[in-house]
């Protein structure tokens, strides 16, 4: 491929049509926003230079793609003349005037840079002045068409409110992606006129032009169409997040993922699995999440950013910033926030809380806990019930637990305190001092046995009720 690559991401336009307060290409599928996706398709070309044309919403456009892609140039297109003019503001800004020109849309969630690559190589080798990448689809209602003479030349592209009846009948159509020679695009977009159905200036009109100076025009044919559908509204958004995450999930299981139930999984593009990882149904992987071989999740677990060890089980949970040790037990119902650490062979149990909290290996919160703020020692069993109180109403504080800890069910650890190696605290303690390694911790005085103060006669009708209640259960 041409050493000396262009690639301009068209960015721009309103996107009307979501009926949102987010810029369209800024939806996402797939954990990615719909630009995101473009513009990693466009790096895999690792190309010379990355124009993005932005108009609309353009203080948040703008960062974004930056943030994706340092380095890029943004080309600011005020108002919004046609994609023509957009890629005539793009080059002003590159400063490009040679090699090979690549134009692409920013809502296209699907491309992949493979085939961008194939269409670039294809219109280089043709030596092409201009190239379309096009598609044969059923309904092309809304799409440029591709005109042909009858030897099969392209023509032109006409745009859906300017082709004819005859027009309108052809299925080939352009999916808006281009390919041109820089020296005939600087050469031709001058020319270009926007005396057309919406006074635009099309881009698609270099064709027409290129053939009236009789250049080689091509038309290079995707078959995976989807790749080059672009998001208009939320229907098409959740259509195509569907299909991306079902052409996700079918390439993890081709990499030895065992995956249950692929319609109710959900895997974002960034996620990796090991192989033999098995996900259960109602499986939720995002952003950043990682998993090690033969643990397996689910069912009905969502999992963001998490970093999942090798065998290790999570069940029913919901997990975010949280590492799972190898071989280590979540779930059912626990809930691990930022920052929670489990080591290996270590458990976070059922309704069961915890951020910013380091479990040691083979360390257990087995039942119906909080642990915030906190570390806790190797092989540690904290207590059912054991609350981490790490909040004073104004500021967080620290809890250190020992090693080997032995927690009373129902205690208080309030923060910020530390209980040593080997300690054990009492059923129903509230831990607000310091406990030495190996000590014991109890609060709370002994347990008395109070005499209950009521009326002989009302203890008589109240025990005499009982028994007629019981009675009435028997005949039944
Ligand atoms: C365009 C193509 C059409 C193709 C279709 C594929 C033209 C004239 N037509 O039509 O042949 O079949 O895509 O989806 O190119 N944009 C700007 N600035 C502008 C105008 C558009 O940045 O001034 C951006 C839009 O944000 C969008 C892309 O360019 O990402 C395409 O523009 P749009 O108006 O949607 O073109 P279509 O009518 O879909
Ligand atoms: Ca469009």
């Amino acid at each position: 491929m041409s050493t000396d690559l262009t690639v301009i991401v068209l960015a721009a336009g309103e996107g009307t049509r979501m009926k949102s307060k987010t810029a369209k290409v800024l939806h996402e599928i797939g954990g990615r926003s719909m630009v995101g996706h473009v513009l990693a398709a466009v790096q895999a070309l690792d190309p010379t230079r990355v124009v993005a044309v932005v108009g609309h919403q353009r203080e948040q456009v703008g960062p974004h793609i930056e943030s994706l892609m340092p380095g890029i140039t943004l080309a600011v297109q005020d108002d919004q003349q046609g994609t023509g003019h957009a890629v005539r503001i793009a080059l002003e800004a590159s400063g490009t005037t040679s090699g090979t020109v690549l134009v692409a849309a920013g809502d296209t969630p699907l491309l992949r840079g493979e085939s961008l690559r194939a269409f670039a190589q294809e219109h280089e080798a043709a030596q092409c002045a201009v190239s379309v990448l096009s598609g044969v689809v059923d309904d092309p209602f809304g799409y440029g068409r591709i005109v042909r003479n009858d030897e099969g030349d392209v023509q032109a592209i006409v745009e859906e409110k300017d082709a004819t009846a005859d027009e309108r009948s052809i299925h080939e159509i352009s999916s808006g992606i281009l390919a041109f020679d820089a020296e005939f695009l600087v050469d031709a977009l001058p020319k270009v006129g926007n005396d057309n159905a919406k006074g635009e200036y099309y881009l698609t009109d270099t064709v027409g032009l290129a053939r009236d100076a009789g250049l080689t025009v091509g038309a290079f044919r995707i078959d995976d169409w989807m790749q080059t559908e672009g998001v208009n509204d939320r229907l098409q958004l959740a259509q195509l997040g569907r299909e991306l995450n079902r052409r996700i999930v079918e390439r993890w299981m081709r990499e030895g993922v065992t995956v249950m139930d692929p319609a109710s999984t959900w895997i974002d593009a960034d996620v990796t699995l090991a192989p033999d990882v098995i996900l259960l149904p109602g499986t939720q992987l995002l952003g950043a999440t990682a998993v090690a071989q033969d643990a397996v999740i689910g069912p009905d677990t969502t999992l963001k950013d998490c970093e999942i060890g090798a065998g290790a089980r999570v069940v029913r949970a919901h997990g975010e910033l949280a590492v799972v040790g190898d071989g280590a037990n979540v779930g059912p119902y626990s809930h691990m926030r930022p920052g929670t650490v489990l080591g290996p062979k270590g458990k976070i149990g059922e309704f069961v809380g915890t951020k910013n909290a380091r479990i040691g290996a083979g360390a257990k919160v087995p039942h119906l806990s909080y642990v915030g703020d906190a570390d806790i020692g190797e092989g540690t069993n904290i207590g059912a019930g054991t609350i981490f109180a790490n909040y004073d109403g104004t500021h967080k504080h620290h809890t250190t637990v020992g090693k080997g800890v032995k927690g009373g069910a129902n205690s208080t650890y309030v923060a910020p305190v530390t209980i040593g190696d080997g300690a054990m605290t009492g059923g129903g303690a509230v831990v607000r001092r310091d406990v030495p390694p190996g000590a014991l911790a109890v609060s709370g005085g002994p347990q008395r046995n109070l005499e209950r103060r009521v009326p002989r006669e009302a203890a008589e009708r109240e025990t005499a009720a009982m028994g007629k209640s019981s009675g009435d259960e028997g005949e039944s």
